[in-house]
């Protein structure tokens, strides 16, 4: 069941971001960070973090917001399913959860980067299936060799 999370579960989507490997301990700190502001209970906060929850087991986390000075284009920050699940329809369910949960708070743009490597071809497969056009890239802008890739979808205006 896809669900928005709470405070309750910082300690297992931390475990859950560990895991799938793609942030350094610094970056994860940081990570861990930024979910507690945007998780406690009185937060009145546009970033949404969702997960799957599976019978109480976090299996997979989407984080989307708002990009600042922007009037209705969201960015898909953060998505990931733990590698044992992956390949079955888990991702594509979160990301449409994504597009209709922002295009009813008025988002007309979502975007998705990743990093143009080869180890990310079959993530950058995963969004071009989903509609997602590869609209720019920033040569060199994660690491010397390592480009970022913007994808673009434009969503249908909620009805
Ligand atoms: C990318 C990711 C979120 C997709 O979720 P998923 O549940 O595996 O995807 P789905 O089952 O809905 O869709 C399957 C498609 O995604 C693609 N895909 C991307 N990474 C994959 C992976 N590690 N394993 C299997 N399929 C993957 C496949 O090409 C597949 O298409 P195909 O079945 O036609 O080959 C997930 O694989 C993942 O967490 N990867 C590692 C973290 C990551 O790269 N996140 C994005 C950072 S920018």
């Amino acid at each position: 069941m896809i669900r928005r999370a709470s405070n309750d579960d910082l300690a297992a989507l931390l475990a859950l971001c560990e895991s799938i490997g793609l942030f350094p301990a610094d970056e994860l700190a940081e990570l861990g960070a930024m979910m507690a502001e945007h998780l406690e209970p009185d937060a009145i906060s546009d970033h949404h973090w969702l997960v799957d929850d599976e019978d109480g087991d976090l299996v997979a986390v989407a984080y989307v917001a708002p990009e600042r000075l922007t009037n209705g284009t969201w960015n898909l920050f953060l998505i990931a399913v733990r590698d044992d699940l992956r390949g079955r329809g888990r991702g594509s369910s979160l990301v449409r959860h994504v597009e209709r949960l922002v295009a009813g708070r008025g988002a007309h743009l979502l975007l998705v980067e990743t990093a143009g490597v080869p180890e990310f071809e079959k993530t950058r497969g995963f969004y071009a299936r989903l509609g997602f056009d590869r609209e720019a890239i920033i040569r060199d802008f994660y690491a010397d060799g390592v480009d970022k890739v913007v994808f673009r979808k434009r969503l249908a205006e909620a009805g």
